[in-house]
């Protein structure tokens, strides 16, 4: 299906409907799906499992391997949305393209969806064909490849499956002695399974080692290309714990110059991969360096501060942009009014079972303090189930309302 004209929504459950398909519907896809609501358009979800976030906001939903290329094609045969928006990585990629072609919008672009799904895409992309600073790397499809490639980058240094996601897989080598285990975890925790898991047969999990960056501090620029140009939000700030985000606040203070800088290397990434959409661009930050990281082509879980912090959240610029509409200027809320700052606390749960979260007044009598509950059917392992988020003269005060709100709430799987 061809998009209407820019500007023009339609009414959706009609046969005029802009309809929209969501690609992974965890926690991020339902705000982005409640944006669309908000604009009128229809909004189809779909994961691998039922009753998931998005799919609880959604006209309709569907379950289905989104790996699985025949499914896939079957479903956007079925759906025939105009604009398709990818929420995860894990996705038949060569159908994308193959939509793409017939002339439907995949956001932001099959291409960037192909590249940025592997970290030896997008690292290739942004230091050898871009030339933008990151940290050493190399990659290994073996065993015997990762001797090579640590002895390279040396130690520290950081083992990832290229294929992985939430520091799945992830290890930090201090010495020689971490190397088999590095590759053993690696082998468990990526994306897409591995064979034999000894790296001795065809099927390993290939590898990125990357040198260890003794970063200041780290920061996601949330970058949107959109009709009217690209738009930078004011940086993220995060703490990040095995991999995975705990807390993020707004603004990040940074050294004089390393905005601009950081700017101009989320402009040069973005520009490459093309197309209409958020963007979360992860950057370190040592001394006034800034070193590329990595790039999600959609809305980043750091950025949840923004649905207090800006007057279009990273979600409601997502829903615009990928509509073809104008995505600026963005309102940072409560400057000036003594709440500059904002902050953003994870709410984790682990174990098995169906959530229940209990001391909801609590966190909500901390001032400023909001709550959102993802409304997951069911927890297994470990993941997030919310998030809190508040405002603060400053970064400190906002960081310290969101933490002691999350510390309010009493999660349990029952
Ligand atoms: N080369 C590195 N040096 C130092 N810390 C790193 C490095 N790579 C990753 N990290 C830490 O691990 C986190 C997750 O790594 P990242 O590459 O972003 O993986 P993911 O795709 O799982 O988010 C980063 O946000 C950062 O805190
Ligand atoms: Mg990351």
């Amino acid at each position: 299906m061809v998009l209407p004209d820019a500007g023009h929504l339609g009414t959706p459950l009609t046969p005029g409907a802009t309809r929209v398909l969501l690609l992974g519907s965890g926690e991020l896809g339902k705000e982005v799906a409640i944006e669309l609501q908000r604009l009128g358009v229809e909004v189809v979800a779909a994961d691998r499992y039922a009753d998931a976030p998005a799919m609880q906001v959604a006209h309709r939903s569907h379950v289905l391997d989104m790996l699985d290329p025949v499914a896939l094609r079957a479903l956007l045969d079925a759906e025939r949305p105009h604009v398709v928006v990818p929420e995860i990585e894990a996705i038949a990629t060569q159908v994308l393209a193959d939509v793409e072609a017939s002339g439907l919008r995949v956001v932001p672009t099959a291409r960037a969806t192909v590249l940025t799904m592997d970290r030896e895409g997008i690292r290739r992309l942004a230091a050898e064909d871009l030339g933008l600073p990151t940290s050493p790397y190399r990659f290994a499809g073996t065993r015997h490849e990762l001797d090579a490639a640590v002895a390279a980058v040396g130690f520290p240094c950081v083992v990832k499956p290229v294929m992985s996601s939430s520091g799945k897989g992830q290890s930090v080598l201090r010495g020689p002695d971490d190397v088999d285990t590095a590759w053993a975890y690696a082998q468990t925790g990526g994306r897409v399974a591995a064979g034999t898991g000894d790296g001795s047969g065809d099927h390993a999990a290939r590898v990125i080692v990357e040198g260890f960056v003794p970063f200041d501090s780290e920061i996601t620029l949330l970058t949107v290309r959109h009709t009217g140009g690209t738009t930078f939000c004011d940086p993220i700030g995060h703490t990040q714990v095995d991999g995975d985000y705990r807390e993020s606040w707004q603004p990040a203070a940074l050294p004089p110059g390393v905005l601009e800088r950081a700017q101009e290397v989320a402009a040069t990434v973005t520009d490459a991969l093309g197309g209409w959409g958020v963007f979360g661009v992860e950057l370190f930050v040592v001394g006034d360096q800034v070193l590329f990281s990595e790039v999600s082509p959609r809305p980043h879980d750091t950025g949840l501060v923004t649905l207090v912090s800006q007057d279009l959240s990273e979600f409601a610029l997502h829903a615009r942009a990928v509509l073809g509409l104008p995505a600026a200027p963005v309102l940072r809320l409560g400057a000036g009014q003594g709440q500059d700052a904002a902050a953003s606390c994870a709410v984790l749960a682990e174990g098995h079972g169906v959530p229940d979260v209990a001391g909801v007044e609590r966190a909500l009598a901390v001032p400023t303090a909001q709550v959102r509950l993802f409304g997951k059917p069911v927890v297994s392992g470990r993941r997030r189930v919310a998030v809190t988020l508040a405002r603060g003269a400053d970064v400190d005060e906002a960081r310290a309302r969101a933490t002691r709100a999350a510390a309010a709430l009493d999660v349990r799987l029952v």
